[in-house]
């Protein structure tokens, strides 16, 4: 029987880096759940752990901002997806967009964003986001989740599914 993490992977999802900001406080994170869920206003939601550092930091500062990665940026991905980094933003260009969160300056395209509110989702926390503003900002081809293999260690967590 196919495992329910591999089943899983058959659904489709890019990887982001989720900038967020409380002040002088900056970090970022690597996300494959986030989603549209809202034409007018026009919202995204952000599936996210709440033991992730950047929780802490989108909580108290409401802003938060989704880049888009290239399939040339799979190290990216892959640092923005660790744990345990000191100085995880030193050796990338960031820019400022509206909110101030901070915007990955080589991402294909950027999302800046203000916090709506927060649901409960199991282990995780949905993030429900208000675009404020958004641009493109080069060419190229979205970096997808099943091009990541088991990047974000996510194998052994799944429960038997009841
Ligand atoms: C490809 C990939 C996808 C990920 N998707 C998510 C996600 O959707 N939500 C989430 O909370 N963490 C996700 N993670 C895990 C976080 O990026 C990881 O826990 C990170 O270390 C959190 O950083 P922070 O503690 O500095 O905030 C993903 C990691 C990788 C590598």
């Amino acid at each position: 029987m196919t495992e329910l993490a591999d089943l899983f992977k058959t659904l489709s999802h890019g990887v982001y880096v989720i900038g967020v900001s409380d002040g002088e406080h900056h970090n970022a994170f690597t996300a494959a759940w986030v989603m549209q869920v809202s034409f007018n206003p026009p919202l995204l939601a952000i599936s996210i752990n709440p033991s992730n550092y950047s929780y802490q930091l989108l909580q108290a500062g409401k802003i938060c901002s989704v880049n888009v990665l290239t399939q040339q940026q799979y190290a990216a991905a892959e640092h923005f997806g660790s744990g345990g980094i000191k100085d995880k933003m030193a050796g990338y260009d960031w820019l400022s967009a509206e909110t101030g969160a901070p915007i990955l300056a080589n991402s294909l395209a950027y999302f800046d964003c203000r916090l709506s509110h927060v649901c409960d989702a199991g282990d995780h926390k949905l993030a429900i986001c208000q675009v404020i503003a958004a641009a493109k900002l080069q060419d190229g081809k979205p970096l997808l989740y099943s091009q990541t293999g088991d990047m974000d260690k996510s194998d052994g967590l799944y429960g038997k599914g009841e």
